[in-house]
């Protein structure tokens, strides 16, 4: 498949957390949009805590793969977000490569459970560290590469529902995601001058290895009070470009749908805000 004429010709979009899920997702969705891809994963496990594997070298690998089907440019590097020098030079060698920077997804994250006055310490710091700081890390190492292109550009930061409401049993990664909101609003107003939007994005339930069903049915077992605040989706459109999901969850390309949305220009007006991607599901 081609992608000229795309509306993000010409354009170039950092994603973080691309070796799969949702920043693979929108990897190749913004690719067959027309831009060009500098795509960053740990690929390798970062704590105990975190009882489900992460991304690896080969999921990175066939990221790049099918961002190159697309016909666009991809440059990929195994950072870790907590690494600030490692972004800043990923960022000075995607510049080179490329000349611009105009979309960044700050998509990286990590989920664990457990009640907040019985988690450890290294679970609390593991789950802050990436999603709070690491992501802070990312904008500080991306930010100033954007606005010395000198093009505008559109920021999507990756929160969650559980940024907008509580989570009882991962109230470490509700905290995290509740920062990215502040972390949203606060640089949206700093960088509207440079012409770059910011807004974050608040999924619920995606099909990706984050989600371990198990671990959520063991707590609503151990806490059935909990499950209330994990509501059901409103409406259940199953099928969506052929993958068909799973009665609760989405897929990740329906995520992609509202990032190439916001990374595009059909979204100019907008910054600042933060968009529920649940059918629905906050309302209850
Ligand atoms: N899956 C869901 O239901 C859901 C819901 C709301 C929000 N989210 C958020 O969406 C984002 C993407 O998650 P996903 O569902 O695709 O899960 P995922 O686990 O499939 O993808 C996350 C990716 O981030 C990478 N990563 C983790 N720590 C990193 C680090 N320190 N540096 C670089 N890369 C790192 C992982 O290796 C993995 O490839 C996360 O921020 C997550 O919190 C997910």
């Amino acid at each position: 498949m081609t992608a000229s004429g795309g509306p993000l010709e010409g354009r170039v979009a950092f994603i973080t957390g691309a070796a799969r899920g949702q920043g693979r997702a929108h990897a190749i969705r913004l690719a067959n949009d027309g831009a060009d891809i500098i795509a960053i994963d740990i690929c390798r496990p970062v704590s105990d805590s975190i009882t489900y594997p992460l991304g690896s070298s080969d999921e990175l690998a066939e990221t790049v793969q099918a961002v190159e089907a697309t016909g666009r440019k991809v440059l990929s590097r195994e950072v870790d977000i907590r690494d600030l020098d490692a972004l800043a030079k990923v960022v000075a060698d995607g510049i080179e490569q490329f000349g611009r920077l105009d979309i960044l997804v700050a998509n990286a994250g990590v989920l664990s459970w457990g009640r907040l006055f019985e988690m450890s310490e290294e679970q609390w710091d593991t789950v802050i560290d990436i999603n709070l700081s690491g992501t802070w890390k990312t904008i500080r190492a991306v930010v100033p590469a954007m606005i010395e292109a000198g093009n505008g550009g559109s920021i999507v930061i990756v929160s969650s529902s559980a940024g907008l409401k509580a989570t009882p049993g991962n109230g470490h990664y509700s905290a995290s995601k509740h920062g990215l909101v502040a972390l949203t609003n606060a640089l949206a107003i700093e960088v509207g001058e440079f012409g770059i939007r910011v807004n974050s994005i608040h999924p619920y339930s995606i099909e990706t290895p984050m989600v371990e069903k198990k671990a959520m049915m063991d707590l609503f077992t151990k806490f059935p009070q909990y499950v209330h605040s994990f509501s059901p989706m409103p409406y259940q459109p199953v099928n969506h470009q052929g993958k068909k999901g799973l009665m609760e969850f989405m897929m990740p390309e329906e995520v992609s749908d509202v990032v190439a949305w916001l990374a595009s220009d059909g979204s100019a007006t907008i910054s600042g805000s933060q968009i529920a991607v649940d059918r629905g599901t906050a309302k209850y």
